[in-house]
């Protein structure tokens, strides 16, 4: 990468760190930092800590950290030259781009390029008359002219090549056309359209690129080659962090958002007045998705069928959204319907009806619950209330419970004393499972439920001492010469703190001194929230200079027991050697 230290420099004094978080996290002042509520994770008290002495942020639940370049690259879905770009531009500094040799970016572009040439050349065909066959398809299910080049439709002509030949005449090589999997190699070595005669969706991310496709079969093709064929991950598309339409709803979904199963529930939405609407793209929804989301919407509205299936996608989601901070709703939709088949014989206004009749989710889950019961039937009747004191028992709100106790009690007949009890009694067991849970994990080490250091298990002492002189060097470059003369980044045991150990000794002696945006593009989001937490801990200690001598130590010595048990082919006398090198070693230190 090479953008010059200087613009990087010149970038982050004029974006300081909190001017560049608050428009997406509502920050308080804690001491000389500030916390929020962190937007990469769901949560319910801030453990995202930003740190205005030194430009960073860490987030203490979820792990992730880094500086102004890697927060906006996490929010904004950009890579890192993207993402210096984008805060380039908000300060009026202007980079140009041919001198940045960045391999994964070119492709990237190349792949959005690829795929607004290839959704033109689905649309343009189905404009000839030879494509007709897509253009009467979407005017059939009601959708008009203005829809259709709104949400670019088009369809993929059948035979194997046709989107080939139109990309090599448009220049782009086979290797980025599979890249952008618009097109597969088959196991003869051949090339071909992933996609044949289908009516195609193009996928756009919220910055308007063009990222994927779904392409649905001819009503009578559905059996054979499978309904839909979507664009699988590539380095432009993941699937479980998009939603279809996003492009276009989060300009409408301040107040509230509408999720639906399918594309073309999605499109018939939109054309009837409802831009708010998505869809979660052939997935069952995700976490990001509700990251997503929650970023740009207060209210989601589950729009889901009546059956099993919809049923369990409430449950699904709705155990997703808790503590997302978005309130939830759900609209039950007539037996066997889906919004799209309900908005051809219904007009807006009757969804529009439905909309405003949605239920929160514990009424939803009540109304289910109550499903197939018999009210005359004492045992049923019972099994539903222990459902619905379940259901209660499962609600944070403490008025929203004392409202459905109320209503349970009138309508069975049964004391609000008795149903409170039990209320309770489920939710203290409730209440003690936690705990539990919250303790084993304080309990344990806090790298170590995902652990980004995988080696830590094997070496938890020289781990910890690596740690710690990596946070002591952080705060002291002026330690690093001798610290490096002791230990060279080489004989670090674990391989994640050996490479940013060679990092930090790339900076320091380059005479950078110590900034995080050095490390931004050479460490993922998890390993630069460790690096963050480490500099913003308190692992330095009072006493700097011997705690890094003690910690060079105790690597030394790991190191030496370690290359000592792996070679085996060493002979008697190296094998004598090593073990008085680390008697000796362990002596001194102790002198
Ligand atoms: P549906 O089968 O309900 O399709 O799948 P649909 O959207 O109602 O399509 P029409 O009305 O029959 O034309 C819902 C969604 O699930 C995903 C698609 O995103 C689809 O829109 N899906 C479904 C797949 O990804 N693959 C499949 O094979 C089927
Ligand atoms: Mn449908």
């Amino acid at each position: 990468m090479a953008i010059p230290e200087q613009v990087i420099s010149e970038i982050k004094y004029r974006n300081d760190i909190e001017n560049v978080i608050s428009p997406y996290v509502n920050l308080k002042r804690r001491g000389k930092n500030l916390v929020g509520l962190c937007p990469f994770h769901s949560e319910k008290t801030p453990s995202f800590t930003v740190y205005p002495e030194n430009g960073s942020f860490y987030c203490f639940g979820c792990g992730v950290g880094g500086d102004i370049f890697t927060f906006t690259g996490l929010i904004e879905n950009l890579d890192y030259i993207e993402s210096v770009k984008l805060l380039a531009e908000k300060s009026g500094i202007s980079i140009v781009e041919d001198n940045y040799d960045n391999s994964m970016q070119k492709l990237k572009n190349t792949i959005y390029e690829i795929n607004k040439e290839t959704a033109r050349f689905y649309h343009s065909y189905m404009m000839t008359p030879e494509g007709k066959w897509g253009l009467d398809y979407f005017t059939r299910r009601g959708l008009s002219l203005k829809t259709i080049k709104h949400f670019g439709l088009g369809c993929a002509p059948d035979g194997w090549d046709n989107l080939i030949k139109h990309l090599k005449a448009k220049g782009f090589s086979i290797g980025d056309m599979l890249a952008a999997n618009v097109i597969g190699k088959s196991s003869k070595g051949t090339y071909y359209d992933r996609f044949r005669k289908r009516y195609m969706f193009p996928i756009i991310n919220i910055r308007g690129n063009i990222i994927g496709f779904s392409g649905r079969a001819l009503p009578e093709d559905e059996k054979k080659g499978g309904k839909y064929v979507n664009t699988s991950d590539t380095p432009v598309y993941k699937k479980s962090e998009n939603l279809f339409a996003m492009n276009y709803a989060k300009n409408h979904c301040s107040e509230q958002i509408i999720l639906v199963e399918g594309n073309m529930d999605v499109i018939a939405l939109h054309q009837a007045g409802f831009p708010n609407t998505v869809a979660a793209l052939g997935t069952s929804f995700t976490k990001e998705q509700v990251n997503l989301i929650s970023r740009y919407s207060k209210e989601i509205v589950l729009t889901l069928d009546a059956d099993a299936a919809g049923q369990k996608a409430v449950a699904r989601a709705s155990e997703l959204l808790k503590n997302s901070g978005l309130s939830v709703k759900v609209l039950v939709l007539p037996e066997g319907k889906d919004p799209d088949e309900f908005l051809r014989k219904n007009s807006p206004e009757k969804f529009k009806g439905l909309l405003e009749k949605a239920v929160n989710i514990v009424d939803y889950k009540l109304l289910t619950a109550a499903k197939g019961i018999d009210t005359q039937n004492e045992n049923s009747k019972l099994e539903y209330i222990n459902k619905a004191v379940a259901i209660i028992a499962d609600t944070d709100d403490v008025l929203a419970r004392d409202l459905y106790i109320g209503k349970l009690s009138e309508k069975y007949g049964i004391t609000r004393l008795a149903i409170t009890s039990k209320v309770e009694e489920l939710r203290k067991t409730k209440a003690r499972q936690k705990q539990k849970k919250e303790i084993s994990e304080v309990i344990t080490p806090r790298y170590s439920r995902d652990d980004i250091n995988p080696e830590r298990r094997n070496s938890p002492k020289a781990t910890a001492a690596e740690e710690t002189l990596i946070a002591i060097l952080l705060r002291h470059p002026d330690f690093f010469e001798e610290a490096y003369t002791a230990l060279p980044p080489e004989k670090m045991v674990t391989a994640l703190n050996r490479r940013i150990y060679q990092l930090l000794s790339d900076t320091i002696r380059s005479g950078k001194g110590i900034d995080i945006s050095y490390f931004s593009d050479r460490l993922l989001p998890a390993e630069l929230g460790y690096l963050v937490a480490l500099q913003n801990g308190d692992k330095a200690g009072e006493n700097p200079k011997i705690v890094l001598k003690d910690c060079i130590k105790v690597i030394l010595e790991e190191e030496m027991l370690k290359t000592n048990t792996n070679s085996k082919d060493l002979s008697v006398e190296d094998w004598a050697n090593n073990l008085k090198n680390i008697i000796d070693t362990k002596n001194k230190g102790e002198n």
